[in-house]
């Protein structure tokens, strides 16, 4: 689905973050990828979806080379990445517009939108934080909501960067359990040995930016 070939990428020249990575994310694949703070998981993730570019190698997703913003953008709505910090994920006053905003970005109507919105709140077990002011939720409240927020796009891949990330025990345990149901290939960077566990199919381990 998903596929890096020797992409090298740094934010500034004297500090290489990745170096001649290859990566395959197929179908049916649930990939946990972890290595040590600082070793570039995020930014694998956002080189998936073209939020940084590569300064060489290529991205190859959904059948085609993907080089322009307009490419991007049609990965970006089949591949949902959760980002690491809810914070860059919700952006709308309230929940239900957050959930919104994939869908409306992607052509449907309002009354389609809204369905969307109801469905995957209630498919979460969120349906009571509908109309809820979204910065006025908890950190684990927010790590659920955004997890909508991407399902609400119905991708065929997810890129789920540190899920679990700050959640106590119950939500942690419920988060698990969903992603387990989800019939979608997935990347998962997680230090959470659970989710290994319970998750992966595979794992891969970042660090001197080589992947192994
Ligand atoms: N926007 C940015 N501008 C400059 N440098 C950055 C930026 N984002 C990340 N970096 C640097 O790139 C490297 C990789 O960061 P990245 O966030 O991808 O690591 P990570 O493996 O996800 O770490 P963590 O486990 O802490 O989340 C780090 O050295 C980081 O300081
Ligand atoms: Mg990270």
């Amino acid at each position: 689905m998903i596929r890096l070939e020797g992409i090298s990428f740094a934010y500034d020249p004297a500090h290489p973050v990745l170096d001649q990575v290859d990566f395959t994310l197929s179908a049916g694949e649930r990939v946990a990828l972890n290595g040590p703070n600082g070793a570039g998981k995020t930014t694998l993730l956002h080189l998936m979806v073209g939020l940084v570019r590569p300064r060489k190698g290529r991205v190859v997703a959904f059948g085609r080379e993907r080089r322009t913003e307009t490419d991007f953008v049609e990965v970006r709505s089949r591949a949902g990445l959760l980002f690491q910090d809810a914070d860059d994920q919700l952006f709308c006053p309230t929940v239900a517009e957050d959930v919104a905003f994939g869908p409306l970005n992607q052509g449907k109507s309002r009354a389609e939108a809204r369905a969307i919105v109801r469905q995957t709140l209630a498919d979460l077990g969120l349906e009571s934080l509908e109309n809820r002011v979204t910065h006025k939720l908890s950190g684990g409240q927010r790590r659920l909501v955004s997890l909508a927020a991407v399902l609400a796009m119905r991708p065929e891949a997810l890129l789920l960067d540190e899920p679990t990330n700050a959640l106590d025990e119950a939500t942690r345990a419920r988060l698990l359990d969903i992603l387990a149901g989800l019939p979608l290939a997935m990347v998962v960077v997680s230090h959470d040995r659970e989710v290994l566990d319970r998750l992966a199919t595979r794992s891969a381990w970042l660090e001197g930016g080589r992947l192994g």
